[in-house]
Formats: C-alpha cells, structure tokens, sequence
C-alpha cells in the first residue's frame, strides 16, 4: 500500500451533533441509530461539517490521493465511531462511491449497533481464521456502503490488527472500494490504532473540545509518528460555535 507522505496537519473539520439533530425516527425499520445524522438530515448543519470534512480529506495529496484512513483518539468516548459512521455515509451520497467502514475497534466496538447489524461473523473472526471475506464484509442499509463488524473480543486485538492476513485484506479492499474509513481504539491506552495506523495511508485524531487537553494529544502524536503513521488532521468534536445573530449555535 502507497504511503501518503503530506505533513500538512489541517484541522479537517468541526462538528457537534446537537440533540435536535438527533431525530427520533419512530418507524426506523433500518435499525440506523439517530447519531448518524448524515442520514437523517443530510441537508442539516451537522451533515455539513462532515461533508466539508469529506472535501478536505480529499483535498490533502490530489496526486496520491488518501483511499484509506483510520479514526483514532487520545482517550476514550471523543466522537471516533460517530465521525466515522457519519463521514462513511456522507462518502457514500457523494457520487454514489463504493465505500466500506471496517470497525477494528476488537475490544469495544460498537459500529454494527449503530447500523443495527448483527455481530457474530467480524473482523476478529476473519483474522481467527473462523470467518471468509464473503462472510464478514456486509451490505449496510445504505445502498453503496459495506460494513465490517468487529465481532467476538480477540484476546490479543494488536496482534491481530498488526498481521500480514489484515493487511492483505486491507490491499485486497483497496481494489474493490473507492475509500475505506476504520475505526479504532483510542491511541493512549492502546497500541491498537498505531499498529494499524503504520499500514494505512493516514490516521484522523478526533479530539473532543473543552476536554482533551493540548499535551494529551500532543502525546497521541508522538505515538503515532513513531509508530510510522501519517497524521493527516484533527476532527474536533463538541464545538461550539458563536454566529453574530445574538444566538449560539452548534454544528
Ligand atoms: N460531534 C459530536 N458532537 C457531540 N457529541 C458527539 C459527537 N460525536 C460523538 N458524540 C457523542 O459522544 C459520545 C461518544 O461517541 P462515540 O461512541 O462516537 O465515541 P468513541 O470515541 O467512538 O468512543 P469509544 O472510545 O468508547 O470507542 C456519544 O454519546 C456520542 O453521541
Ligand atoms: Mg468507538
């Protein structure tokens, strides 16, 4: 898989997902949680943000462009899954490309309730050998989007994560989806994400405003540059924003 080598650190967008964008849809057949407002308001404020994090995504290296990500973050519960579901489904209406979400988060992940999937074929079964592509690669309720779950916890994810099956399979996907978004633990207490991190083009560091604190992600950095990876930007979640019409608004 080709590196992605632009240092340029941008933070990539901004985006707080307020109560009355979280819909309460009450004949959700689909089971698609109301955190992914990319589906329900795709015209709203929130869904915006993550599409104008989709253009500067793809705005980073044009000649090599960036096809494969993961979603990391210094500490636990910052946004990760939420972004990236909601970045996945705004890909996804964008062109009708082929996108695919692989939740490698082995411990905790919880990307499969969020689209209300099942979880007994995932990513840990396939690496376990107990599970084929075919079994574990799943069609969303989302024309166009392919999901990973995670299925069982591993008893060692990193081990897992950092094997030549996973990037095999990663390089095989590559050729078949037109962007791949992978979520994952967070980078503090785990080496999970830089262990994947260092074998995919580049890694998106969610940071959650008015909590994670400047040293904190500066320490996440540093894992992940030593680990090999390519930080290609912040998604600050929780913001909170003044626009002079004497309200505040969040996006
Ligand atoms: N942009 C956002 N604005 C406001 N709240 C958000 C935003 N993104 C996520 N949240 C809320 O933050 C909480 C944690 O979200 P999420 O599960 O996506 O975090 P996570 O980083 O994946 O957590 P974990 O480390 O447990 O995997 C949820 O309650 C979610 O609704
Ligand atoms: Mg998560």
């Amino acid at each position: 898989m080709e590196k992605n080598n632009n240092t340029d650190r941008i933070s990539l967008s901004k985006v707080k997902v307020t109560a009355n964008e979280k819909v309460i849809v009450p004949n959700s057949a689909l089971g698609i949680d109301n955190n992914i407002v990319t589906y329900y308001q795709p015209k709203g404020v929130v869904a915006e943000q993550y599409r104008t994090l989709r253009t500067n995504i793809k705005r980073i290296n044009k000649e090599n462009p960036v096809k494969c990500i993961i979603m990391t973050s210094s500490i636990h519960n910052e946004g990760k899954s939420t972004t990236s579901v909601n970045l996945a489904v705004a890909m996804t209406y964008e062109l009708d490309k082929k996108i695919l979400l692989i939740d490698a988060d082995l411990r905790k992940g919880r990307v499969h309730e969020l689209f209300g999937l099942g979880n007994l074929k995932g990513l840990s079964n396939y690496l376990e050998g107990e599970a084929t592509e075919n079994d574990i690669v799943r069609k969303s309720p989302i024309n166009g989007l392919d999901i990973v779950t995670c299925g069982f916890v591993p008893e060692s994810p990193s081990e897992l994560l950092g094997s030549k099956k996973m990037i095999d399979f990663l390089w095989e996907m590559e050729q078949k989806y037109d962007f791949i978004i992978i979520d994952t633990p967070p980078i503090i207490p785990l080496t999970d994400a830089a262990v994947l991190g260092a074998s995919v083009d580049g890694v998106l560091i969610v940071a959650q405003a008015g909590r994670t604190k400047r040293e904190v992600i500066h320490q996440s950095e540093l894992l992940l540059t030593q680990a090999g990876c390519n930080i290609l930007g912040y998604v600050l979640t929780n913001v909170e924003y003044y626009i002079p019409s004497y309200y505040y608004r969040y996006v």
